[in-house]
């Protein structure tokens, strides 16, 4: 295996989203938090850690199987002074989660309460969204964020995906399930193509780095030019435009 850098290096969040709508997704939920917000596959935690800097009397919890980047969010913690507020958890949000909390975000992780994304199943959003209905109170906010369908889905914007029509849903109809599961829209945002170019790039930054450091007969060069070909392929000849991300700022009521 090819030793990549960290998409931490290129990334600022592991989702297509940038600074400007991210400021208005922290500061909508940023609003008189007080208790306890927890960050279901928090990544290296960026969102969190803004949230928690914008609500002086919140408390945070992040969870994510990545061991990496969950220390590398530990570091971002210590150097803004929010250490002591941040509880970072490398782990299996099914294994960690408390059972309650006055806040709650999910950012691409629904899958956490669906079958493996191996399986190739349609996204798991009721079940995703009635388990962060029932961590959080009435008057509780969630920010939801995951992919949807931004234009009807094609064969092949699906194929490098889980290659089915309806693994996602599209933004009226994610907004319906959020409704059904108990919560009201206090934002609805979905990324622009602008946010997912951007995305990609940082995403894919890892393969150009390793191949602009290792000479073109390195014994792992062949399979990064195809791991970076594969991506370039799914994403300009596939998705781009297709899958989208949405962002919801969700009330329990
Ligand atoms: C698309 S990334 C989003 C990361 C982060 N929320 C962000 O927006 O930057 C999804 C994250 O969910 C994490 N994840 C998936 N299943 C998980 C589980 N069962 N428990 C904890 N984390 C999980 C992955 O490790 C990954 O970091």
């Amino acid at each position: 295996m090819p030793e990549l850098t960290p998409f931490h290096l290129d990334l600022t969040f592991m989702t297509p989203l940038s600074a400007t709508r991210a400021d208005r997704l922290v500061s909508a939920m940023a609003d008189d938090l007080t208790g306890t917000v927890a960050d279901v596959g928090c990544g290296w935690a960026e969102l969190l850690l803004r949230v928690l800097a914008a609500a002086p009397d919140a408390r945070g919890i992040g969870i994510d199987l990545d061991a990496e980047a969950i220390e590398h969010g530990r570091t971002l913690a210590a150097a803004r002074g929010l250490a002591d507020r941040a509880m970072l958890v490398a782990g299996d949000v099914r294994d960690e989660l408390p059972e309650r909390a006055e806040a709650a975000i999910c950012i691409g992780a629904s899958q956490i309460w669906g079958p493996p994304v191996e399986e190739a199943q349609p996204l798991a959003y009721a079940a995703a969204l009635g388990a962060l209905r029932s961590l959080v109170p009435v008057g509780g906010q969630v920010l939801y964020g995951d992919g949807i369908w931004s234009a009807a889905p094609t064969a092949a914007a699906a194929a490098p995906l889980a290659g089915r029509l309806d693994e996602f849903v599209t933004l009226p109809e994610l907004v319906e399930l959020a409704v059904a599961a108990g919560f009201q829209p206090m934002q609805v945002h979905e990324a622009t193509v602008d946010e997912w170019d951007e995305f990609e790039s940082g995403f894919t930054a890892a393969y150009t780095r390793w191949l602009a450091t290792h000479s073109a007969d390195h014994s792992d060069a062949t399979e990064v030019r195809e791991r970076a070909a594969r991506q370039r392929a799914a994403y300009f000849s596939g998705y781009r435009g297709v899958l989208g991300m949405a962002y919801l700022v969700l009330v329990a009521v």
